[in-house]
């Protein structure tokens, strides 16, 4: 091995040392019960968990029941959700993973269908099945795209109540046992909605200049910061750029950036994408492996602030690299992770020529050294 590891070095922030720089990004499984997770997403995370991950996020979670992307998100907008979540919480930090979870209200994108229903707004071969659209809100009754529910403008009273319902669902989490939280302020959902001038037309203290744009985020960003604890890390995540004519830019993110760690935000998390149509990462230039690192790597360099590269990273060499560059300080894997919850495990062999699967659970890694040792692999003639 040329150099010693970066993926698999360790990193703290603030009380919080994750194990290793491989984080799973928050991916929606659109299979909560009326906002509760079910065994479905303990058994999912928990293969992420056994895969060996640092840290683990858990998908978009609604701080309000109208905030749900689609029937199937979960939320923690009420008490009795809690439990659910404490059981991954608990199986994670056995397993020395750090949970943690991505708080969210999808605004004018609230109510679609699940993807394999068409990703769109909801429509009457989904009120079949029993999945009846709500009223959405937003910065300003624009929709999202042709033939989309108009979102109702948001009132001074609608922010403040939204601003409480993330600072409760925080709370929350924390009773819940997460160790790191994230703000969703991308792809087109409530937050990104008021930053994008494409959506957001308002003409009060809530739209209009950069600095009005980015007052809902920083406000709720603020009150989560209040209510989750100091030695905690707390993550915001962008869409570093609309990639849409007329849209949010790179340089507004980095003033967001800064903003942003004034406030105690700990990591940029740098996506981009989806202020218009449903896809979670539209109109944005060519996707290509790592096509958002780009960003991260600015954000780091001029917000100077920790980040998180996202999207297509794929290969461990690529993770590494993009690590060895100071691109980020933790890198995401999304789609990789659902092809192969172990895919942590197997990257630590490439990058660090373990192959006596010391890191792999005892239950299995005690097995395959003994295979490894004993047996020829199948060979192609
Ligand atoms: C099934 C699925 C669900 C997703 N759900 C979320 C989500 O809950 N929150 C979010 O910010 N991004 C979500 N995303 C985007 C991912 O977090 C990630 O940014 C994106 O997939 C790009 O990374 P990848 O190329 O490694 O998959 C989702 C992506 C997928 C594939």
């Amino acid at each position: 091995m040329p150099h010693k590891s970066r993926l698999f070095s360790q990193i703290k922030i603030r009380g919080i040392t994750i194990p290793n720089r491989i984080v799973i990004s928050p991916m929606c499984q659109y299979s909560a019960n009326d906002g509760y997770l079910e065994l479905w997403h303990t058994i999912h995370l928990g293969r992420l968990v056994m895969g060996g991950a640092g840290l683990i996020f858990t998908e978009a979670t609604a701080v309000h029941k109208n905030g749900r992307i689609t029937h199937g998100c979960p939320g923690l907008w009420e008490n009795g959700q809690i439990s659910n979540h404490a059981a991954i919480t608990s199986f994670a930090k056995a397993h020395g993973c750090i949970p943690a979870i991505q708080l969210a209200h999808a605004g004018r994108k609230a109510g679609m269908q699940r993807p394999w229903y068409g990703n769109s707004f909801l429509a009457e071969a989904d009120f079949a099945r029993g999945d009846l659209p709500w009223s959405c809100y937003g910065p300003s009754a624009i929709p999202v795209d042709k033939g989309w529910p108009v979102p109702q403008e948001m009132t001074k009273a609608d922010i403040l109540s939204l601003i409480e319902d993330f600072a409760a669902s925080a709370k929350r989490a924390l009773q819940a046992g997460y160790d790191a939280l994230e703000v969703h302020g991308a792809h087109g959902y409530l937050l990104h909605s008021f930053l994008s001038p494409l959506s957001n037309q308002r003409n009060d203290a809530y739209g209009g200049s950069l600095k009005n744009r980015m007052r809902l985020p920083l406000e709720v960003t603020e009150a989560v910061r209040i209510a989750w604890p100091d030695h905690l890390p707390l993550f915001f995540r962008v869409s570093a750029v609309d990639g849409t004519a007329g849209g949010w830019q790179l340089d507004d993110t980095l003033l967001l950036a800064k903003e942003l760690k004034k406030l105690g935000v700990d990591v940029i998390d740098c996506s981009s994408g989806g202020i218009a149509g449903s896809a979670t990462a539209a109109n944005v230039d060519k996707r290509q492996p790592g096509f958002q690192v780009p960003y991260a790597a600015s954000v780091r360099e001029q917000a100077n602030i920790k980040t998180m590269s996202v999207g297509l990273i794929t290969h461990p060499l690529q993770a590494e690299d993009i690590l060895q560059r100071k691109q980020s300080d933790l890198v995401a894997i999304g789609r990789e992770a659902l092809a192969n919850p172990n895919w942590p495990l197997s990257a630590r062999e490439t990058l660090t020529q373990d192959n006596h699967y010391n890191h792999w659970p005892e239950q299995s890694g005690w097995w395959l050294e003994r295979r490894a040792l004993s047996s020829e692999f199948y060979k192609p003639k």
